[in-house]
């Protein structure tokens, strides 16, 4: 894998860490129960630091970080149908990243994959357990 290669999937992953930051940000507001809105709030604020290791990755191989994200999906206002799609967010963040770590050579980048998939692990496992409280 080249490095061109390495900084277009970091880029990718680097944007839905973005949408990932946003989403969790407005849902924190939106959620009226104090629990899962102040772990949402949380999260979004590793989801951010996600978002710095990318961005050191991709500058450091001489790439810049891309900011076009899709158009946004919350959820809707009710609390069950944001924290199942911040489930399902975090489910397809675990599965890229787990194929990544296993096709990348490159120590570095694998290193701090493997960091991040255990937060979207704990992530995936804080919010289903919100789940059965709202
Ligand atoms: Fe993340
Ligand atoms: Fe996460």
């Amino acid at each position: 894998m080249d490095r061109d290669e390495i900084i277009r999937i970091l880029n990718e992953d680097f944007v839905r860490e973005i949408e990932a930051t946003m989403v969790y940000v407005r849902n924190s507001f939106v959620m009226k129960q104090c629990d899962p809105s102040r772990v949402t709030e949380a999260i979004a604020v590793d989801e951010m630091r996600h978002m710095w290791w990318l961005a050191d990755l991709i500058v450091k191989r001489g790439g810049k970080p891309v900011m076009e994200h899709k158009e946004l999906e919350f959820g809707g206002d009710d609390p069950r149908g944001m924290l199942e799609l911040q489930i399902a967010l975090e489910a397809e963040g675990i599965a890229r990243y787990q194929q990544q770590i296993e096709t990348i050579d490159d120590r570095e980048v694998v290193g701090v994959l493997k960091h991040i998939l255990d937060e979207e692990k704990r992530h995936r496992k804080e919010f289903r357990e919100r789940l059965s409280s709202v």
